[in-house]
């Protein structure tokens, strides 16, 4: 059972690639990710500001706070000028662990001086770059969305020329024209697109009237908006897609890889059914192909986007008589 990757030049030796998390910043979990089959990891987040606060020497903490409510706990350590160096210790050592590809992360909507740290990230032996393009929700009255997307592209741009690894970017589903878009990123630089991010977000405690944080983790049933986006960039992009959110077993997996999807991100599973679970999805994805005889993943991949009339249905924003035969 061929199951190889290639994945922004990367040669993984299959598509199951754990996503940026808490998890992936203890050597001893990025061990178990290799050994439980996992073929690349994704480090958590360094934020944007943060490099250019320790850059500068500089940061406004209240606007941090504001922005970027979960890395409360990163900002307190910044005024230490703790935060840079142990991140490219931590690449360092990763790569030193594990032979498994190790992928930094930056999350940042802006370009500035901090693009230069990108180098640095790569000096540290990164095997890729995954930026997080999607952290900052625009909420101003004047934000402007084509002026948001230039700022976008141009990070792309700026980071692509300080490195030589490739850079994978990772959006969320708020545009108006995600192919747009998409396709905008890609002539950016962009050799993979990260399809989608997951936001923090809000709930409200309605017993002690408070707005609560609990709900990190996400559900199965969030896997159809990446699938839809990844059936419909992959017929519009030449750039690798890596499907996130939602993944919690291997059938989603297999459903991202028809769509069209290079490798399948995913972090919550790991979360609930603890790391081993990477072995369950690997042996069971095995059994699913064993039983479709298929010998490689490239046999499958993008199959269901190969039919125009399945690939129409990723575009299907509206219930047609059709399928709503249950209620005639
Ligand atoms: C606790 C936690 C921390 C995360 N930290 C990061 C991060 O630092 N950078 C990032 O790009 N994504 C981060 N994510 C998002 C995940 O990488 C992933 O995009 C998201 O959880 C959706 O995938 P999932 O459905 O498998 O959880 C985090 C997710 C969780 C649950």
């Amino acid at each position: 059972m061929d199951l190889k990757t290639n994945y922004m030049g990367l040669e993984l030796k299959n598509p199951l690639v754990v996503s940026a998390s808490p998890l992936s910043m203890d050597v001893d979990n990025l061990r178990a990710f290799e050994a439980h089959g996992a073929s690349a990891v994704v480090l958590r987040s360094l934020y944007e500001v943060q490099i250019t606060g320790e850059m500068e020497g500089k940061l406004d903490q209240e606007d941090m706070y504001f922005w970027y409510p979960e890395a409360a706990e990163h900002v307190r350590k910044i005024s230490k000028g703790q935060i840079l160096r142990p991140y490219l210790s931590y690449v360092e050592k990763a790569k030193n662990e594990v032979s498994i590809p190790v992928i930094a992360s930056i999350n940042c909507y802006r370009s500035g001086s901090w693009v230069a740290f990108a180098r640095e990230i790569e000096e540290a032996g990164a095997d890729a770059l995954e930026l997080n393009v999607s952290t900052h929700l625009p909420d101003s009255e004047t934000a402007d969305a084509r002026d948001i997307e230039r700022a976008i592209r141009k990070v792309v741009e700026d980071v692509k020329k300080q490195v030589s690894i490739p850079v994978s970017v990772k959006i969320g589903p708020y545009f108006t024209s995600i192919i747009a878009m998409a396709r905008e990123l890609e002539q950016a630089g962009a050799d993979s697109l990260v399809i989608f991010n997951r936001y923090y977000r809000p709930d409200i405690d309605i017993e002690q009237l408070e707005v609560t944080s609990e709900n990190y983790l996400s559900a199965p049933g969030e896997l159809s908006q990446s699938l839809r986006w990844v059936g419909v960039l992959s017929q519009h992009v030449r750039c690798d897609l890596a499907a996130n959110t939602g993944i919690h077993d291997y059938e989603a997996v297999v459903k991202q890889l028809l769509a069209g999807a290079t490798v399948t991100q995913f972090c919550s599973v790991l979360y609930i059914q603890g790391l081993a679970y990477i072995t369950t999805m690997l042996e069971d994805l095995k059994w699913w192909m064993k039983q479709k005889r298929f010998s490689s993943v490239g046999d499958f991949r993008g199959k269901m986007v190969d039919d125009r009339l399945n690939s129409a249905q990723f575009e299907q924003v509206h219930f047609v008589r059709k399928n709503v035969r249950m209620f005639d």
